[in-house]
C-alpha cells in the first residue's frame, strides 16, 4: 500500500492498543533507537520524547511526509534527534547500530518467507550485541478472513467529519488478504464530499515463518504473545506480538 492518499488519516484510526508495549519495552534498553516502517511516527515520537535518538525508516513517501509534518508541527522538540529516512527495510544500510529496534502495527508486512528472512536480517544487522528487536503482526487467524468492518466516524479540525469504511478479502488459493479503504469526508450541512480509495495487499505471517525467520538471521526468541498484555498466543489471537534479542556476544 502506497499510503499516497490514507497518510493524512491514518493516525486517526490507529488503535493506539500498543504504544505503551512499546514504549515500556524502549525504556528496558540504552542507546538508539530504530523503527522499521515508521509510518507517521505514532510511536517513534513519543519514543523520542523520552529523551531518546530515534532513527525511522519508510518506504512510504506520503507516510514519512506526514511524520516531518508532525516532528515539525507537535514535536519540534525532539527535531535535532529524529531522523526520518525513505528506505525499505528489504535492503538497509545506514552505517549505525541501535540498541532497539522494531516495527510496530504490522510494519513488517513480508509477503513470503523470503522476505521475512531479508527483513530480520536487515534489524539483527542493525542490532547492537544484547539489543532487542520487537515487532507485531496480524495473526494467521485475524488476516485469514473475509469481513466488512464496520464504518467508524472521526472528527477533523475545522468542523470537518471523515467516515472510513474497510472491506477485507481472503483469497484461500493464493493464500492472501486484500483491503479496500474508502475515506469519506466533507463538513455537517454542506453538500460537498470527498472520497478517497486505497487498495493494499496483507501478507499472512505465522508462527512457523516467524520462528524460521528469526532464527536465520540469528535473533533469539524472549517472548511470543497473542497480545501486548504478555497473553498467550492461541489460534484466536489477534496479533503476534514478539521479543527477540541478539546475543552479548554477537552472531
Ligand atoms: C500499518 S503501517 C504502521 C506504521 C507505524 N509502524 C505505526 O505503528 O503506526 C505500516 C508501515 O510500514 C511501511 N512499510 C511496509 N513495508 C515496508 C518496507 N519494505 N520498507 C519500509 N517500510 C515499509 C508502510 O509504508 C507503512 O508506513
Amino acid at each position: 500500500m502506497s499510503y499516497e492518499n490514507i497518510a493524512q488519516y491514518y493516525d486517526q484510526f490507529g488503535t493506539g492498543e500498543n504504544l505503551g508495549f512499546y514504549l515500556d519495552l524502549a525504556a528496558t534498553t540504552a542507546g538508539p533507537v530504530l523503527e522499521l516502517g515508521v509510518g507517521t511516527g505514532r510511536v517513534l515520537l513519543e519514543i523520542a520524547k523520552l529523551g531518546r535518538d530515534v532513527v525511522g525508516i519508510d518506504s512510504s513517501v506520503a507516510m514519512l511526509r506526514e511524520a516531518k509534518r508532525k516532528r515539525r508541527e507537535d514535536f519540534p522538540e525532539v527535531s535535532g534527534r529524529c531522523r526520518l529516512i525513505l528506505a525499505d527495510m528489504l535492503s538497509l544500510d545506514l552505517e549505525q547500530t541501535f540498541g532497539f529496534i522494531y516495527s510496530a502495527s504490522s510494519g513488517v508486512q513480508g509477503g513470503s518467507a523470503d522476505d521475512l528472512r531479508g527483513i530480520f536480517r536487515s534489524a539483527a544487522d542493525h542490532l547492537a550485541p544484547g539489543g532487542l528487536f520487537a515487532f507485531d503482526v496480524g495473526s494467521p487467524s485475524s488476516m485469514r478472513k473475509t469481513t466488512v468492518l464496520p464504518p467508524e466516524r472521526r472528527e477533523l479540525p475545522g468542523g470537518r467529519v471523515v467516515i472510513r469504511f474497510v472491506a477485507q478479502a481472503y483469497n484461500e488459493l493464493a493464500d492472501k488478504t486484500t483491503y479496500d479503504l474508502l475515506f469519506k469526508e466533507f463538513i455537517p450541512g454542506r453538500t460537498t464530499t470527498v472520497s478517497v480509495t486505497e487498495t493494499g495487499e496483507g501478507a499472512i505471517i505465522t508462527r512457523e515463518t516467524i520462528e524460521d525467520a528469526l532464527a536465520y538471521a540469528g535473533l533469539t526468541i524472549k517472548s511470543i504473545a497473542g497480545d501486548f498484555e504478555g497473553g498467550p498466543l492461541t489460534d484466536d489471537s489477534k496479533w503476534i506480538v514478539v521479543v527477540s534479542e541478539r546475543g552479548k556476544a554477537g552472531r
